[in-house]
């Protein structure tokens, strides 16, 4: 199959590396030549495990291309991904400029029947305004009738992936979803997924409309599971109950689940916040109140600085000559991803209040120091942040933070003072070791 992927941000990339993978032949084109041109150099421009060695793999098959030619791409592809960007415009709803752009390049350039594929998270009504934009401009170039015009539908596949298992997201899916009223497209979508979904896991057909709304329910549905965790925990703390233990008890319930139940210091990253405030926007602008989602974002937006308070309780309200060891700055693990962490958040609340702040994270600091520069200091590794510090925060439940060698954070603390957003070790063994311990939902 010969396939074009139009953006090569995260999920295009992801996108046209393991469709490449597959088989296919896949030419992905992006405007930034820079990037374009490193690309082709073998670099893969974002963090992302195991990536980089299908990404090499395939260059080196030869079914991996990039350009920064939109003709050069879609002219052989049959298939063509949108993987572009639809970031919130000021009143919360997806901007989708990029995605109505090259739909209109598109329809000033095909020359034959090709799919065009939604993988954006866009607004429910997309594929509609996409197919109309595409077909005006078929319009300036053939007449409805003229035997030469070509065909094409637009279909909806919107990306499940998360950050950090992407690639295994990509190849094993749970589901996909496929959103088209075309008999022809079906058959092309279902052809195309085939290798990925021969566990048994299904590729699901629906009309457009269901596809797009799929999407941010699926992504509303489980920030709003966190954002209920999350507030389970703060009752938790006031009654003297333990979250961990309350979220076995009901994880166990199938019809719960025992994923996604973690409470923390609220969820981040480029989706769920974006997501959840376009779902609560275009249900308003369709006439109707989601009043749940109103509620999921205040309550995460409270959620991320938690740890303040706490820090201030032990402190006192000025930070003045307190220096704070940070352990995690990525929104979550396995990710550079810095997009609504929690920690900028925390870190503006501390130094505010005149905390220094001395940071480590595996792979996210080149990020950070990008977008707030000398406002903290960075650290080489875990334990070298922790030098004359006053308490250890930590934001991200990296790995590598899970068993820490104790003695020396006791060692290198001034005081054993642990903050932790994210319920990394148990209060038993951290009363044992001796330390001052508090974390989410569960008492100190
Ligand atoms: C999320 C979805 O999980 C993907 O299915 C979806 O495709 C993706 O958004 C998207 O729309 O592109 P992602 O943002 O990469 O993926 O990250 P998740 O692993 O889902 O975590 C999201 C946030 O929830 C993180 O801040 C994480 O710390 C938080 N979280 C997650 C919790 O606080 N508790 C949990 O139990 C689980």
């Amino acid at each position: 199959m010969n396939i074009a992927v139009v953006g090569t941000g995260y999920v295009g990339l992801v996108t046209g590396t393991c469709l490449a993978e597959s088989g296919a032949n896949v030419i992905c084109v992006d405007i930034d030549e820079e990037k374009v041109a490193k690309m082709k150099s073998g670099i893969v421009p974002i963090y992302e495990p195991h990536l980089d060695v299908l990404f090499e793999r395939n260059i080196k098959a030869g079914r991996l291309h990039f350009t920064t030619d939109l003709k050069e791409a879609v002219e052989p592809a049959e298939l063509i991904f949108l993987a572009l960007p639809t970031p919130p415009g000021e009143d919360g709803s997806a901007d989708l400029s990029y995605v109505l752009q090259v739909a209109k390049d598109l329809g000033g350039m095909i020359e034959d029947y090709k799919v065009v594929i939604d993988k954006s998270t866009v607004p429910v009504g997309t594929a509609d305004k996409v197919h109309e934009t595409l077909a005006n401009e078929l319009d300036k170039r053939f007449d409805r009738d003229d035997q030469n015009r070509p065909e094409f539908d637009v279909v909806s596949n919107p990306e499940f992936l998360r950050e950090g298992f992407a690639v295994d997201d990509f190849m094993k899916p749970d589901r996909v979803v496929v959103g088209t009223s075309s008999d022809r497209a079906r058959k092309l979508m279902d052809e195309l997924y085939k290798p990925f979904v021969r566990q048994g896991n299904p590729v699901i057909f629906m009309d457009e409309k269901s596809a797009e709304l799929t999407k941010y329910a699926a992504n509303a549905f489980l920030a709003t599971k966190i954002t209920f965790m999350n507030e389970v925990a703060n009752v938790c703390e006031r009654v003297g109950a333990n979250v961990d233990k309350v979220r076995i008890g009901i994880g166990s319930d199938e019809r719960i689940g025992k994923r996604f139940l973690f409470p923390g210091i609220g969820y981040g990253g480029s989706c769920f916040p974006k997501d959840v405030q376009a779902l609560a926007k275009s249900s308003k602008e369709a006439d109707y109140d989601f009043r749940i989602l109103d509620a999921v974002m205040d309550i995460n937006q409270t959620q991320k600085t938690a740890l303040v308070p706490r820090i201030k309780k032990y402190f006192g309200d000025s930070l003045k000559g307190k220096k704070l060891a940070m352990w995690g700055l990525a929104f979550k693990p396995d990710t550079d991803d810095i997009r609504e962490a929690p920690s900028l958040y925390i870190i503006d609340e501390l130094t505010k209040a005149g905390a220094e702040v001395i940071a480590y994270d595996p792979e996210a600091m080149d990020n950070v120091r990008g977008q707030i520069g000398d406002k903290i200091h960075y650290a080489n590794d875990q334990y070298e942040a922790l030098n004359d510090a006053d308490a250890l925060v930590i934001c991200t439940e990296w790995q590598i933070f899970r068993s820490p060698d104790f003695t020396a954070i006791k060692n290198k603390l001034k005081e054993p003072v642990i903050f932790d957003g994210r319920n990394l070790y148990s209060l038993d063994s951290m009363e044992e070791k001796g330390f001052y311990y508090t974390s989410i939902g569960r008492q100190t």
